[in-house]
This record gives structure tokens, C-alpha cells and sequence, in this order.
């Protein structure tokens, strides 16, 4: 999605941008741009591709220490320079980048072409640019708000103008907006991994809020102009966590970095004395959880598997009945919203645009929602009535990897928690406990295995497509799996419930059809192999994923992926591993841009 950058202080202003958008490439793009006020005068470069071609235009050292940046994921109009970003008005006085859509923008087009304004792009955001420059308000935030008055729709919005040549003014409503604060300069970005290179201070934006921002600091108001406080946050990761260190890819660093994440997620919140789970942030007594009746987790791809895994885990430990639905969907159903269910949504980034819509959804309707988010003072952070943070640091690949093995641990520190106010028995909680201090070396374990999984990956790598079964607690495991395989190496890859094998995608398994079969070690065995047992019968190649040493899964299968052995609740969040490089190791055998897959962003802040 599009990526927003803006600076004003001492720097050389094209540095910064163009630093902070090579740290937002990560969300996909397709063109960018750059927009410098020197000598009041304001000066655009614009490319469509990749930002080398924006620098090969750039003259050597530009100069201006104020500008905005941007990278844009086309919505409205094809990439193309002109589509690109940033837009100015005819006069060239003004400046915008914009992320969201405007919805009346093609009103607004006519109403700018009644009165000779010749447009230049076919996006909706240019709109902006000659609205502000035709606001008859004496300061520019005056004229920004004036314009916002006008359009509806969504915006993250940073503006520039010779008018007042060192200030930005920046705007939320629907799409990120982050203000970073420095000594003497200050720094405006859709998001924190462009601006941590120089800070690590910072404000986010709330809708409906413009933010005056100056190199000597800021102010912000509503649209009304009533002043608003602001209270800075710091954040954690440093600018070393959004490098690549030595790796080719972010998706293997990431993949590499699992042991330390998961002991972050952990760190803290084992209570060994009372052998349950310590969560701060749920903000929820003891009666109050004892009062659930029902848990409904909501999210969107990778964290609406997690939550299915979640949801199975809760209903082991705690015996609450539990249930994932994509937030999207259960959005648009018009859901019941019920005083003793507990809602939770999942995501990474907190800025999932189906994942907020359906929090917002619950909470007007008077629900009460937690959040398990990765990314810390993001939107859905915020807006959550309490929540646990994963810790997982940041993560960049498209692809989730560690994000997806630390919501499953917040799921299994959930779930140890709620069933330790229940029914749970300690021995039960320390086994648990037991199991969890166990995950970071377990997973250590099943990294060691790179070199084998690499070999079978480019076995299968010219597969047209498989299958990915597991029952129960393995489901969702060979949906993340299987979406692992199709994101990265463009590969059809389906998964079911292995029960469901025979009732209809067994009529396509023959030689050339592979199917990857996710066989914990857990009560289910038996019938895990009887799946097998159907593929192997009918000459399909198994690759049976497995932390079970039953000689029968290695006999049947065709090729065997072993992780170590782990507590039962917590065997098929390790078989993910495998997993995860089988995916990684096929797209590299494929020759694929495994950061950035096409077609895919790695945050969806539009519907
Ligand atoms: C996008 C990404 C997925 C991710 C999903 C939810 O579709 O490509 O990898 O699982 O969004 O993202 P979130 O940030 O809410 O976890």
C-alpha cells in the first residue's frame, strides 16, 4: 500500500525522503515521487517503477530542507508518472501526497474543470492540491481544512507549500499518520519504519485531526480547529530491526528471528507461582472473565488462521466455546452482538482497514474487544478496550512468519489464562508454562532442519499444485501452510480439513498432485495416518509434516519433515516452521521476489 515520508529541519530534505521510502518499498508500490520547497520555489520528481528510477532523475544534492515523499499502490488510475505522487496545483504552489481514497472526487474533478483547472492525473488525490491552493484561508492549515471540509472519503495527507516554506501540514482520517519528533527538524510518515532511522519519538494522528508541524515542533487540532493534546510514545524497534543484517531476504531473517521473538512474547507474562499466564492489558477482573459465555476472534488472512488456532486452544484450556470468522465477512452479516461475548481482533500491523471496520462494528454495537497486535500505538492498539502486544518486533516480508508463530503464543497465553480463572488445574497450568518456556529452543530445533526441507522444497517446486490437510488443531496450520506456499511461490495450493478429503478434492490426487499432511503427535494420530493412508492409496506424493516419531508416518510418506516434540497444545504452531521454509525454499527454487510478491501488500489499509 502507499507510503507517505515528509521532513522539515537542517537536513538535506531529499536525503530523508528518499531514505524513509526505501523503508516503506516493503508495502508494495508501483511509482514514487518527491516534492522539495527551495528558495520558495516547490520542485517535484516523479517515476513510475521502482524508486532507483526516482533517483537516477534526481539532480546531485538537491537542494530544499523541506518535502514530502511518497510511494503509491495504484487504486484510482493506472502507475504511471503522471499518476504518481506528489500532486500539484496549476500554479505549482502547492504540494500534496495522499494515502485513502476520496470518494467524490470525480464531483469534485468536474467542479475543478468548471472552472478551467486542467488536471493532471487520473488519480482522485489531485483534487486536493487545487483545493487547498484555491482556499481563500490565511494560513495553509486554514486552506487544508477548508479542503478536508469538502471531500469525503479516507486520507493520510501531508502537505506542502511556498507559502510557508518549512512547514508540512498533516492529516488523518481512516489512513495512518505518524508525526516524529527531533531535535530542531521533525518528520512525518504513514508509517514508523520510514522515520526511525532518525527518531524514535513519536505521535499518532487520530481521524479527523490536521497537525501544524514545524523543525521547532508541532500543534494539532481537529477539523474544527479546537487544539487537541498529543502525548508522544517511544518506539521500541530500532532502525537495525528494519534492515535486512545480513540476509538476502526479510521473510528468512524473520523466519530466522522466531526463537527471540517468541521468548518477547513470553518474557513476563509466565506466572510460575500460580501457574497461569499474566496479560496486564486485558483490563478484564476475574469475575469479569468468568462472565464469558462466548469468544469470537476476528482478522484478516494470516491472523484469521491464527485466530482458528486460537479459538481451539481457548477451547481446550478453558472450555469457552470459540469461533474465528475473517472480520471482513462478519462485518458485512450484520452480526448479534452479545453482552457476555468477548470479542478479540488480530493483526500485525493494527491498521488492517476489514479488521478495524468489524472492532468499530462490535464496539457501536456496545461489544466489548480486545486486541492482539504486533505493531505498538497502531489504530486498532488504540481504539481497543484492552489487549496484549506481542513483541514480536517488526516485521517486513509480506509473507508473515514470526508475527504468525507469536499470535498463536498470545493465543496459548490467552487461553492459559482464561482456563486458570476456570477449571483448569494447576498441574495442568505448569505443564503448559512448561511447554511454553520450552518454545524458543524448540523452534532453534526446527530451523536446524533448513538444509533437508531446502532439498524436498525444490523436489516439488515445479508442482502445479497441492493439497494441505490437518485435523483440528492442525488446520489452521495447513491453511497457513498452505497460503505461505500460494503468497510467495505462486504455486495453487489448497488446504482442508482432512476429514474433508474424501468428500471431494481426493477426486484430483494422482502422482503429479502432492499433498502435505500436518500430523502432530497428538490424541488424533491415528486418523491423521488413515489420511495418509487415502492420498498414499491413491499414489499421491505425501510430505508428511510431523513431530511424531510413529514409523508408520515415515513409511507412508513420501518425504517426512520432522520438528521436535512440544507440548500437545502447542505441537502444530512448531509444525508451522517446516513449514514456513518449505514456502520459502520452493520461491527461491522459483526465482520469485519473496519480499515482494506481486499483486500482495503488506498492509491493506483500503477496503
Ligand atoms: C495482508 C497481508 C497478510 C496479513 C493480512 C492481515 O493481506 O498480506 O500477510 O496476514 O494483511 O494483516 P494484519 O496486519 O492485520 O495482521
Amino acid at each position: 500500500m502507499c507510503g507517505i515520508v515528509g521532513y522539515t529541519g537542517g537536513r538535506a530534505a531529499a536525503q530523508v525522503l528518499l531514505s524513509g521510502l526505501k523503508r516503506l518499498e516493503y508495502r508494495g508500490y508501483d511509482s514514487s515521487g518527491i516534492a522539495l520547497i527551495s528558495r520558495k520555489r516547490l520542485r517535484c520528481w516523479k517515476s513510475a517503477g521502482k524508486l532507483q528510477e526516482l533517483e537516477n532523475l534526481l539532480p546531485e544534492n538537491p537542494a530544499g530542507h523541506c518535502g514530502i515523499g511518497h510511494t503509491r499502490w495504484a487504486t484510482h488510475g493506472k502507475p504511471s508518472t503522471e499518476n504518481a505522487h506528489p500532486h500539484l496545483d496549476t500554479e505549482a504552489t502547492t504540494a500534496i501526497v495522499h494515502n485513502g481514497i476520496i470518494e467524490n472526487a470525480v464531483m469534485l474533478r468536474e467542479m475543478l474543470q468548471a472552472r478551467g483547472v486542467v488536471l493532471q492525473s487520473e488519480t482522485d488525490s489531485e483534487v486536493l492540491a487545487h483545493l487547498i491552493a484555491a482556499a481563500d484561508g490565511q494560513t495553509l492549515q486554514e486552506r487544508v481544512r477548508q479542503c478536508l471540509m469538502q471531500v469525503r472519503g479516507a486520507w493520510g495527507v501531508v502537505v506542502s507549500s511556498t507559502t510557508e516554506p518549512d512547514t508540512l501540514i498533516a492529516a488523518r482520517n481512516g489512513s495512518p499518520v505518524i508525526i516524529g519528533i527531533g531535535d530542531g527538524e521533525m518528520f512525518v510518515a504513514s508509517d514508523a519504519s520510514a522515520l526511525v532511522r532518525y527518531t524514535r519519538q513519536v505521535v499518532h494522528l487520530d481521524d479527523g485531526e490536521v497537525a501544524v508541524v514545524r523543525p521547532d515542533g508541532f500543534e494539532v487540532t481537529a477539523l474544527d480547529a479546537k487544539p487537541m493534546t498529543k502525548t508522544a510514545i517511544t518506539i521500541e524497534a530500532g532502525h537495525e530491526d528494519y534492515d535486512r543484517g545480513g540476509y538476502k531476504h526479510f521473510m528468512r531473517k524473520e523466519i530466522d528471528e522466531q526463537p527471540e521473538a517468541v521468548a518477547r512474547t513470553l518474557s513476563g507474562r509466565l506466572d510460575e507461582r500460580f501457574n497461569t499466564a499474566h496479560l496486564g492489558g486485558l483490563n478484564l477482573s476475574a469475575r469479569e472473565l468468568l462472565d464469558i459465555r462466548r469468544i469470537k476472534i476476528l482478522g484478516c488472512g494470516s491472523a484469521y488462521y491464527a485466530g482458528i488456532s486460537g479459538a481451539g486452544m481457548i477451547e481446550t484450556l478453558a472450555r469457552i466455546p470459540a469461533s474465528a470468522e475473517p472480520a471482513a465477512e462478519f462485518r458485512y452479516r450484520n452480526p448479534v452482538i452479545e453482552s457476555d461475548t468477548l470479542y478479540i481482533v488480530v493483526s500485525q500491523s493494527g491498521e488492517t482497514f476489514d479488521t478495524l471496520a468489524a472492532l468499530r462494528e462490535v464496539r457501536r454495537k456496545g461489544g466489548r474487544v480486545l486486541g492482539i497486535v504486533n505493531a505498538v500505538g497502531s489504530t486498532i492498539a488504540r481504539e481497543v478496550d484492552g489487549g496484549v502486544y506481542m513483541h514480536a518486533g517488526p516485521e517486513i516480508s509480506v509473507a508473515s512468519t514470526k508475527v504468525y508463530t507469536c499470535m498463536n503464543v498470545v493465543f496459548a497465553l490467552l487461553a492459559l489464562h482464561l482456563g486458570r480463572v476456570r477449571d483448569m488445574s494447576p498441574q495442568h497450568g505448569r505443564k503448559m508454562i512448561e511447554g511454553l518456556q520450552a518454545l524458543p529452543e524448540l523452534i532453534e530445533q526446527a530451523l536446524a532442519d533448513d538444509d533437508h526441507i531446502a532439498s524436498v522444497a525444490r523436489h516439488y517446486a515445479t508442482c502445479e499444485s497441492a493439497f494441505f490437510i490437518g485435523r483440528a488443531a492442525a488446520w489452521p496450520a495447513a491453511l497457513e501452510g498452505a497460503q505461505k506456499l500460494k503468497e510467495i511461490s505462486y504455486l495453487h495450493a489448497e488446504a482442508y480439513p482432512s476429514s474433508e478429503l474424501k468428500h471431494g478434492p481426493l477426486a484430483l490426487v494422482d502422482e503429479n498432485m502432492p499433498t502435505v499432511a500436518i500430523v502432530p503427535d497428538d490424541d488424533l494420530l491415528e486418523k491423521s495416518l488413515a489420511s495418509i493412508e487415502e492420498v498414499a492409496a491413491r499414489s499421491g506424493p505425501v510430505i508428511a509434516v510431523t513431530n511424531s516419531d510413529d514409523q508408520r508416518v515415515i513409511k507412508l510418506a513420501s518425504h517426512v519433515l520432522q520438528a521436535p516434540a512440544a507440548h500437545f497444545l502447542l505441537g502444530p504452531l512448531l509444525l508451522g516452521i517446516p513449514l514456513q521454509l518449505f514456502a520459502y525454499h520452493c520461491a527461491i527454487a522459483r526465482g520469485l521476489d519473496v519480499d515482494q510478491p506481486r499483486n500482495l501488500a503488506k498492509s491493506v489499509t483500503v477496503e
